[in-house]
């Protein structure tokens, strides 16, 4: 029987050649702190193209200076870093994989030193290049700083900063874009009761919540027609009192609604006390569950195995899968598992490396 993992997928009227795609991944590696893609990530991303991915989705990427996670995360608010983006985009193209842009705003979780070996925890103060943070409430996460709470206007200029990203990224030649709703930042924030105290139309119910992804995502459709646009979603806060997959059900039915293509579910990150119950494939019955809102689905978290994820698409819960770490420790894993799958290897094997595959 043929790979399901190695068939093509389409998202709009993209077609993707197959549905292992590389998992968004902060490199931490704009040393500049300047937002601008480096030699690193040149070779990481053309690396695990060559390697037979169908999809890269880049790192969290900020829409704004101050809503990028640490000073060293890529931005996409100014045209320099476009035109520089755009180098890593011809690479990955060279390969034949396609590629997205995850875009970002961390919110309350912005500022946050570079998670690199010998990190400290916390927020990189303004005398060290940090900056001040903003939120729906005023509430901190854990130990980081106190955000601002938002204004109307300051919301209004993160969703026209999104769109704007968007345009860079279709003008840089990226074929989709990833709006990052997850793992406790912004639009996580406002998605959560427990991060969004708000009395105005963007908290209280779900449905105003939800108000400012549904404005992202909608914006971005309306700016582009026919480019896919997934939205990385927690499916679950894993604490009482917070999102549930029920809620995430719904909303991914309304973002769908407003233009988005498919749901990458994931979970967690906007509550430190959270007990996850970690293990091989933990977060795709969530990804099952969400796909009931009748979207497309990606699942993702410690899917290691080639068996394992072709297991996932063959029963049909899910479209797709992402990895991450496991693209880390090889980025030939594309190959390797197309080799192991007997999926067409020859589709996607750079010919340099034939003697090898
Ligand atoms: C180094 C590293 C950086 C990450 N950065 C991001 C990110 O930029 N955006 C995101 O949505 N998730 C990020 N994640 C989470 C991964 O995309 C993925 O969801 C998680 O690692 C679980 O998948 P895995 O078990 O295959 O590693 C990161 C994970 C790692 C290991």
């Amino acid at each position: 029987m043929a790979s399901k993992l190695f068939s093509p997928i389409t998202l709009r009227q993209t077609e993707i050649r197959n549905r292992l795609w590389v998992s968004p991944m902060c490199q931490y590696s704009a040393t500049a702190r300047d937002g601008m893609p480096t030699d690193w990530h040149l070779g990481h991303y053309a690396g695990m193209a060559r390697g037979g991915a169908g999809l890269v989705i880049v790192e969290a990427t900020g829409v704004v200076p101050e809503g990028r996670i640490s000073p060293e995360c890529l931005g996409l608010w100014n045209d320099a870093q476009r035109d520089a983006l755009g180098r890593v985009v011809e690479l990955v193209h060279a390969a034949g994989a396609k590629i997205a842009v995850q875009l970002g705003h961390a919110g309350r979780k912005a500022s946050t030193y570079a998670w690199l070996p010998g990190a400290v925890e916390g927020t990189v103060p303004e005398s060290e290049g940090g900056w001040a943070t903003v939120a729906p409430s005023a509430r901190a996460f854990g130990d980081l700083a106190e955000p601002r709470e938002m204004t109307q206007t300051d919301i209004d200029a993160a969703v026209t900063a999104f769109v704007s990203a968007s345009t860079r990224a279709v003008e840089a030649g990226f074929d989709a874009v990833e709006i990052h709703g997850a793992h406790g930042y912004l639009g996580h924030q406002f998605l959560s009761p427990l991060s969004n105290l708000r009395t105005d139309e963007y908290g209280g119910d779900l449905w105003g919540r939800s108000r400012f992804l549904r404005e992202v995502v909608a914006g971005v459709r309306d700016a582009h027609p026919v480019l896919p646009v997934l939205v990385r979603l927690s499916a679950t806060d894993w604490v009482e009192g917070g999102l549930t997959a029920e809620d995430v059900t719904q909303v991914a039915g309304w973002l769908q609604d407003a233009g988005a293509d498919l749901i990458d579910v994931s979970s967690g990150g906007n509550v430190e006390r959270a007990q996850i119950p970690v293990g091989a494939g933990y977060q795709a019955p969530l990804a099952a569950k969400v796909k009931d809102s009748g979207a497309p689905v990606a699942a993702v978290g410690m899917i290691t195995s080639a068996q394992q994820a072709e297991t996932l698409l063959r029963l049909g819960s899910v479209d797709a899968v992402c990895v991450a770490r496991e693209w880390l420790r090889n980025p030939y894993l594309g190959l390797h598992w197309a080799k192991e799958l007997r999926g067409d290897l020859d589709a996607i094997r750079p010919a340099q490396l034939w003697r090898a595959f």
